[in-house]
């Protein structure tokens, strides 16, 4: 899309969007592209990273208010709720960009999982996801119809060995959308995981072996990875009106990677490096 002007497809919606840290987070692109196509939303994120991050920087760009909100705190999400009521009256969507794993950042192995580690995980990635529409819901945040979108990855269905405890993670996170937009639907209300490839972000980065990751999913993938741009693209038809019916689905934004098994260059490319390895053995 580019600096194009967009479709219009969020003209006169409202939105909250968690997790915009610095310009290449997703949340960010999300962020703009919501703009663009005629959102007005708050931003929300931890308060250390408002402290890192360069958020006023959107929030400027954007006309955004910002209110901070740790998602593992009950109290902090109960007050956002109600600044951001305050702020725009009931709203329409809500982005959850929201993801860290003190034992992936730390590079302790599956096997040696630190609980107290694993327990921050699964609240910062997964349950704050819960948290977050419960007490929307509570407060009568929501309009009839709403959308909310949580980013996720395919490690919640596929095991991929340096997304350790964060494989567990989106698994929670994915059933934990399906199982709020259940309870949500009787009032059109919808709850989606998009599946974002590998991306090139900060979260993205603290992983060890991501490089690896993004080039795996890059060759195999059809469409190769796509960007945060696109995937902001995608997360806009999930806030507008013309997905409507479309609830607890976990949606791939992969280039086709989940469908692909190999391709001609891979299977030329890996007998080469295993015919190498063998002479060199
Ligand atoms: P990012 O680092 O820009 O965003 C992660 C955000 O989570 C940050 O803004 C961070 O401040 C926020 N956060 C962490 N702890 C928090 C807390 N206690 N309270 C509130 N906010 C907190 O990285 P990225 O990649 O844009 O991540 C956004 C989402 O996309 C995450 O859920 C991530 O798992 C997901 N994703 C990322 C992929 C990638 O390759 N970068 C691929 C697929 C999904």
């Amino acid at each position: 899309m580019g600096d194009q002007k967009g479709y219009g497809l969020l003209k006169g919606k409202k939105g909250l969007i968690f997790g915009a840290l610095d310009d290449r987070s997703i949340a960010w692109r999300i962020a703009l592209a919501c703009q663009r196509e005629g959102a007005a939303f708050s931003l929300s994120n931890a308060p250390v990273a408002l402290r890192f991050g360069s958020l006023d920087e959107l929030a400027e760009e954007t006309g955004s208010k910002i209110f901070p909100c740790d998602v593992t705190k009950e109290e902090d999400v109960q007050e956002l709720m109600k600044n951001v009521k305050e702020e725009h009256g009931k709203i329409d969507f809500i982005l959850h960009a929201i993801g860290m794993s003190p034992n992936v950042r730390k590079n302790k192995g599956y096997h040696e999982l630190n609980y107290q580690w694993l327990q921050q995980t699964l609240d910062i990635s997964a349950i704050s996801l819960h948290k977050v529409i419960r007490y929307a819901d509570e407060i009568d945040l929501l309009n009839d119809g709403a959308s909310i979108v949580a980013l996720s990855y395919i490690g919640a269905q596929r095991i991929f060995s340096k997304y350790g405890d964060m494989n567990d993670a989106k698994a929670l996170l994915e059933s934990i959308a399906r199982n709020y937009g259940s309870r949500l639907a009787n009032r059109g209300i919808r709850v989606n995981t998009v599946s974002q490839a590998p991306t090139k972000t900060s979260a993205g980065s603290g992983i060890k072996g991501f490089d690896g990751m993004f080039t795996f999913a890059e060759k195999l993938a059809p469409l190769g990875n796509p960007t945060a741009d696109e995937c902001a693209d995608y997360c806009v038809t999930l806030f507008s009106d013309l997905t409507r019916k479309v609830t607890m689905q976990n949606l791939y934004h992969d280039g086709g990677f989940v469908t692909a098994g190999i391709n001609e260059d891979m299977i030329n490319d890996l007998a080469q490096l295993y015919a190498d390895k063998e002479g060199e053995g």
